[in-house]
This record gives C-alpha cells, sequence and structure tokens, in this order.
C-alpha cells in the first residue's frame, strides 16, 4: 500500500506536526494512459504554506484529509502508455508520497542536461526557473545593474546570484547566519548581508551598495523589501517573487520607504512562474550552457525518508535549508 501525507488541520500561524498526518492511498489497478511511479525526490517548497489556508488563490488549497500535492522525481515502474517505458525517470506534481499513479500526460521526462535527477526539483527546475525569469524578465536585469537578492542561500535566491552574476551584474545576497553567507558568497556575489545580525538591513544594504540598487529580487518582504526601497536608484526595477517573512504571520507589513517609489520612479511587479512555462526550452538551454561552463553551483539539503517531509517542510522556515530543501524517500 502505498503512503502519503495529508492535512489534517489548516495551520494557523506556523504550522505544527499535528497538522499533518500520514494515509494509505489504495492504488492498486492502474487505469488507461496512466503510469505508476516510485518517487525518489520529493520536493518541500514555501509556496505550500498557502496551499494550507482555505482561501481562493492561484492554486487551490490542499483538501483535509487527502493526499497533499507537490513536485516529484520518480522512477516509472509500471505504464500504460505508449510514450513512457518502465525505468523513465519523470517529474510530476504528485508528491508528498512514497508512491504516485498518475496519466501519463501529466509527467515530463528530465531533460537530457547531466545532471543528477533531483536537480529538476530545484536549480534546473521550478525553482531555477523562477529565479531565471524573474530576475532577466520581470526585472528586466541587464549587465552593469547592482542587483539586491534575498534568501540568497535558498534554491531561487542562490540560482538569482549565480545568473546575475554570469551576466554580468554586480550582486549584493542576504541570508541568515555567517555559513550561509560565506556560501552566498562562494557562489560569486560581491558582498553578502548577514541580516541576523545586529546590523539592520537598510544600514547593511547602504554599506554594501553605496550607488544603490538598480533591481531587487524579493524572497522575504518585510524589513528586506523597505531597505530595498530606501536604496533604489531611478527607475529600479524589482520583481516580487515571495515574502517568506508573512506566510505564516499574515501581518501587513509597515513599509517605512514606500513613497520613494513615486520620485524614483520605481517598478514594482509580482509575477507566477508559471507565467514562464512556455518558455522552460530557452531556460534549459540557457542554463545548460552555464552548466556546460562550469559556472553553476548547487547544493542541497536532504531530509531521507518519507516520514521526514514535515520536518522538512518546517524547515523552510526556520532557515534549516542551504540550496535546495529535498527528501530522498
Ligand atoms: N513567484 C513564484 O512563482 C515563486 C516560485 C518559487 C518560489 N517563490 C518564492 O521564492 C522564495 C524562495 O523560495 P525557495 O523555494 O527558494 O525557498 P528557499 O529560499 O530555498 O527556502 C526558504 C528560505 O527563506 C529564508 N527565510 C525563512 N523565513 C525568513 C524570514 N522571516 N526572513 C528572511 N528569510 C527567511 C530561509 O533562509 P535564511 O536562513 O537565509 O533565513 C530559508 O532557507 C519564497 O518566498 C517562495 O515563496 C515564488
Amino acid at each position: 500500500m502505498a503512503r502519503a501525507w495529508s492535512l489534517k488541520a489548516r495551520p494557523q500561524g506556523m504550522p505544527k506536526h499535528t497538522d499533518f498526518a500520514m494515509i494509505d492511498l489504495d492504488q492498486s489497478t492502474l487505469g488507461a494512459g496512466e503510469v505508476r511511479i516510485a518517487n525518489r525526490w520529493l520536493s518541500v517548497d514555501p509556496y505550500m504554506r498557502g496551499r494550507m489556508n482555505d482561501v481562493k488563490s492561484y492554486v487551490p488549497p490542499f483538501a483535509l484529509g487527502e493526499a497533499m500535492q507537490g513536485g516529484a522525481v520518480g522512477e516509472v515502474v509500471e505504464s500504460n502508455d505508449d510514450g513512457i517505458k518502465v525505468g523513465d525517470m519523470v517529474l510530476h506534481m504528485a508528491g508528498w508520497r512514497d508512491e504516485a499513479v498518475v496519466p501519463a500526460s501529466q509527467v515530463q521526462k528530465l531533460p537530457a542536461l547531466n545532471v543528477p535527477p533531483q536537480a529538476f526539483l530545484g536549480q534546473l527546475g521550478m525553482p531555477g526557473m523562477t529565479g531565471y525569469f524573474g530576475l532577466l524578465q520581470v526585472a528586466e536585469a541587464k549587465a552593469g545593474d547592482t542587483v539586491f537578492v534575498s534568501a540568497a542561500a535558498g534554491a531561487v535566491g542562490s540560482t538569482v546570484v549565480q545568473v546575475a552574476k554570469a551576466k554580468g551584474m554586480t550582486v549584493i545576497g542576504s541570508a541568515g547566519g555567517a555559513e550561509k553567507c560565506a556560501w552566498v558568497k562562494s557562489l560569486g556575489a560581491d558582498a553578502v548581508i548577514d541580516y541576523k545580525s545586529d546590523v539592520p538591513v537598510v544600514k547593511a544594504l547602504g554599506e554594501a551598495a553605496p550607488k544603490g540598487i538598480d533591481v531587487y529580487f524579493d524572497n522575504v518582504g518585510g524589513e528586506h523589501l523597505d531597505a530595498a526601497l530606501a536604496h533604489a536608484n531611478m527607475h529600479a526595477r524589482f520583481a516580487v517573487c515571495g515574502m517568506i517573512d508573512v506566510y505564516n504571520s499574515g501581518a501587513a507589513t509597515q513599509l517605512k520607504y514606500l513613497a520613494r517609489l513615486i520620485g524614483n520612479r520605481v517598478q514594482i511587479r509580482g509575477f507566477i512562474v508559471s507565467d514562464y512555462m512556455d518558455r522552460a526550452e530557452e531556460f534549459y538551454k540557457d542554463m545548460g550552457r552555464m552548466l556546460a561552463a562550469g559556472t553553476l553551483k548547487r547544493q542541497e539539503t536532504v531530509h531521507e525518508g518519507l516520514e521526514t517531509m514535515p520536518d522538512a517542510f518546517l524547515g523552510l522556515f526556520s532557515g534549516g535549508n542551504t540550496g535546495k530543501m529535498l527528501v530522498k524517500v
């Protein structure tokens, strides 16, 4: 019998272990056009917190008591589809479980990029694509720009740092703690801010970018967004990707420097990675080139076993990951 995590109760504030429950999945028969996948790698992502609330959003909420969904990579062990063979490694959205049965039309064979399969849940997958298109298309970042990126040691942020450097930009990253900051520096960042130190982000950013910033890639919101507004240059572009600082509290952020966007003609744009899914080939091609040139580094924080999935998920909100947070089944 396959096992899956379900949401038992909708979390209030920071989720607790008791909000999750393991359930059995009866999927002994395989329908026409379906494939059975032994999941090897499961993704936990901050956006999943939003799916735990019963509110209308760009993805529907998780249904209580049912198997949760999320990115997963696994090996096909049974197939009723001519295009997908037993042994194929595929990417799909029936995560949070050890075995998935899904229509073949909902799985994607892994692109041939000569990287380990789990990379397609991180730098070469949804988070990487978010960083890539958010930086280059949403913020319209170009060579010579000074880019500030928050949560720079995470899956999205570490991609932003490296793509920006590869494209000739000056990069300032922020991350929590000396060890993560050292890793971000090793990715090529010109300066790194430890937002957990005693120095307020607005002061640290002023020192790191004395001539101001042209682009802010926001993963965090709150104090980071306000600091970016305080140091935004004329015609700066902000790509608002995420606001993990408020995902659990839901609290509105006080922005002291918001009015700066008027005089400096700052452009702020939110986006969802799915806006760029039809350009995936462009992403694989360009990232493939950077991989081949040896300019991309990747790190993963791996929890072992399906049982650890809630731990891995909760760890995203306390900085438990460097690079992509994953569960190995
Ligand atoms: N718009 C989209 O389509 C899209 C797609 C994917 C992801 N996102 C967003 O992008 C952001 C990054 O996602 P990811 O998957 O790459 O996750 P991640 O950065 O790998 O993991 C989350 C990181 O956020 C940092 N963090 C947690 N709470 C924080 C707080 N209160 N203040 C500052 N930093 C905090 C932690 O790093 P530290 O140790 O450095 O604090 C943690 O490691 C999230 O906001 C996510 O929702 C958006």
